[in-house]
């Protein structure tokens, strides 16, 4: 709540946020800071949702499970890969949960769009109930990733294919606000920690992209998507 007063202070002073508070924000945007937190998110992280989802394939009728939606403006272009798609979109934020559903209130309703508060470490679905699980920019934020891959497996059916996008550990680096809170991987990194949890791995994609920060010159940024299934 301090922290949260403090740089709201900062803000209205002009003054830059403090990175930690920046890195609690893209964990769980809330309040005030939510709106502008996830629209900049879904500018900034677009490349890497289009790429994502090339590599997921979505088929007619798919039930698809996306965990971190962030603002759910990509929403519409899920519906638009595949007839008959059934999307369950999961986040642990309420604020998120209540922002989005307001927001995209007639496409929801228009598509049966799933809209469920909850935590990959504990999926609110049932065992084998969706064909395709993904995520983009969450794994950093898994503390134990073995507990959500599990609940992944559980939820996904037989041969589902689960689909991580994020940037390598190299590329966050070079990021000003992942020094704390942040759990980052290599392709190899990420591939082991899927296996290990007994996902074959199909292959991992990766592209580059240019991002300015501030009067900086623009720094390079790998974004990767893991394609791995279930047995
Ligand atoms: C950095 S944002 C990424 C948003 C969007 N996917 C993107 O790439 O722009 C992380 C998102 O994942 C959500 N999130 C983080 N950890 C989560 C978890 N364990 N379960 C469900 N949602 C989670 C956050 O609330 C937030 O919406």
């Amino acid at each position: 709540m301090i922290k949260y007063a403090i740089n709201y202070i900062r803000y209205k002073l002009g003054l830059s946020p403090d990175m930690e508070f920046v890195a609690d924000q893209l964990r769980k945007p809330s309040g005030f800071f939510g709106p502008k937190i996830t629209r900049h998110m879904a500018g900034a992280n677009l490349k890497l949702f289009e790429f994502t989802l090339k590599c997921m394939r979505p088929e007619p009728g798919d039930r698809i499970l996306e965990i971190g939606f962030g603002n759910g403006d990509h929403f519409e272009r899920i519906m638009n890969q595949a007839p008959g798609i059934k999307l369950i979109a999961l986040d642990h934020s309420k604020y998120l949960i209540d922002q989005v559903k307001d927001k995209h209130r007639s496409l929801i309703n228009q598509h049966g769009i799933e809209i469920i508060t909850g935590t990959s470490e504990r999926i609110p679905l049932p065992d084998n109930s969706v064909d395709k699980v993904f995520c983009n920019n969450v794994i950093y934020f898994w503390e134990n990733p073995d507990e959500h891959l599990q609940e992944i497996k559980r939820v996904l059916k037989p041969g589902g294919t689960f689909c991580s996008g994020y940037r390598t550990a190299t590329s966050m680096k070079r990021l000003p606000f992942t020094g704390t809170g942040f759990i980052l991987y290599e392709k190899e990194s990420w591939e082991k920690i899927l296996r290990q949890a007994h996902f074959s791995v199909d292959s991992t994609e990766s592209f580059l992209e240019y991002r300015k920060i501030g009067k900086e010159n623009s720094i390079e940024l790998e974004s990767v998507c893991t394609i791995a299934r279930t047995d």
